[in-house]
C-alpha cells in the first residue's frame, strides 16, 4: 500500500490517470474509503451542511476541522488528507499560516484548502514559503453563498469564464499544489485542466477534470437535496464499502461523471 502524496497525484495527471477522491468526516468512513482505493480524502467544511444540518458552511469553526481531520487521519493510511479552512480563518498571511498549521499539526491535514481567486494569491504564497501545501478552491465557492446570491453554477458568460481561468493560472504561480473546481462548464473546466500544471479536481465540472470530487454523503443518498452533479452509487449496490468502490471505478474509466452530471 503505497501512500498517496502530491507526487503521486503530479504524476497520474502526467499519465492521464483519473483520481478519486471523496469528503469524509470521521474514521468509520476514512478507514472504507482508504480500502475502496481512494487518492484523496477531503474533509470538507461541507460537514456544516452533512453534519451539522447547517443551511451554510459559514459556522464551521477551525476547532471544527481540527477535530474532524484528526478523526480521518486516524481511519486513514493510504490517501492524501486534504483540510479545509473554514470561512474567514485565512483573511490575512498571518492568521492563515497560523491556522493551516494548527490544520497540519493538530488536524493532520496534508495539504490544506482555501477558496477564492486573486485575493489569495499572496496568502497562498505565505503558505507556500512556509511548507504549507495548498489545494485552490475556484469556480462555486461556498463560503462565498452571501455574495454569489445562492448556489449556482459559475463560468456561465465569457468574462467570469476567463476569470476563472485567469484565476487558476495566478494561483498556480502563487504556489497552489492542486485546484478544486467547483460547478462551470465542462469545457471551460476543461480549458482550466489543459492550461495548468497542477492536478484539478472537479465537482459538477464534467469529465475533462484531472480527478473527481463528491460529497460522500450525497454518494450514498443521505443529503436532504441531491445536488443534479452528484449520484447517488449507493443505489445499485448492496454494501457502502462497494458503492464507494463503483465511485472510484467509475472516476477512473470515466464513466462518471457522465453527460447529465455536467453543465
Ligand atoms: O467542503 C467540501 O466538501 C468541498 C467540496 C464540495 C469540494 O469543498
Amino acid at each position: 500500500m503505497q501512500k498517496v502524496t502530491l507526487n503521486t497525484l503530479k504524476e497520474m495527471k502526467k499519465q492521464g490517470s483519473k483520481i478519486a477522491c471523496l469528503t469524509a468526516y470521521d474514521a468509520a468512513f476514512a478507514r472504507l474509503l482508504d480500502k475502496a482505493g481512494m487518492d484523496v480524502i477531503l474533509v470538507g467544511d461541507s460537514l456544516g451542511m452533512v453534519l451539522h444540518g447547517e443551511k451554510t458552511t459559514l459556522k464551521v469553526s477551525m476547532n471544527d476541522m481540527i477535530y474532524h481531520s484528526r478523526i480521518v487521519k486516524s481511519g486513514c493510511g493510504r490517501a492524501l488528507i486534504v483540510g479545509d479552512m473554514p470561512f474567514m480563518s485565512y483573511a490575512s498571511p498571518a492568521q492563515a499560516l497560523g491556522n493551516a498549521a494548527r490544520l497540519m499539526s493538530e488536524g493532520g491535514a496534508e495539504v490544506v484548502k482555501l477558496e477564492g481567486g486573486a485575493v489569495v494569491a499572496d496568502i497562498i504564497s505565505h503558505l507556500d514559503r512556509h511548507g504549507v501545501p495548498v489545494c485552490a478552491h475556484l469556480g462555486l465557492i461556498p463560503q462565498s453563498v452571501h455574495k454569489l446570491g445562492g448556489y449556482h453554477a459559475q463560468g456561465l458568460d465569457q468574462k467570469s469564464a476567463k476569470q476563472i481561468l485567469h484565476d487558476a493560472k495566478l494561483l498556480e504561480n502563487a504556489g497552489a499544489s492542486m485546484l478544486v473546481l467547483e460547478c462551470v462548464p465542462h469545457q471551460l473546466a476543461g480549458e482550466v485542466t489543459g492550461a495548468i500544471s497542477i492536478p484539478v479536481i472537479g465537482i459538477g465540472a464534467g469529465a475533462l477534470c484531472d480527478g473527481q470530487v463528491l460529497v460522500l454523503y450525497d454518494l450514498l443518498g443521505i443529503t436532504e437535496r441531491q445536488p443534479r452533479f452528484s449520484k447517488i452509487f449507493l443505489e445499485s449496490e448492496t454494501s457502502i464499502l462497494s458503492a464507494i468502490e463503483k465511485y472510484v471505478d467509475a472516476v477512473r474509466t470515466g464513466e462518471f461523471p457522465a453527460a447529465e452530471h455536467q453543465f
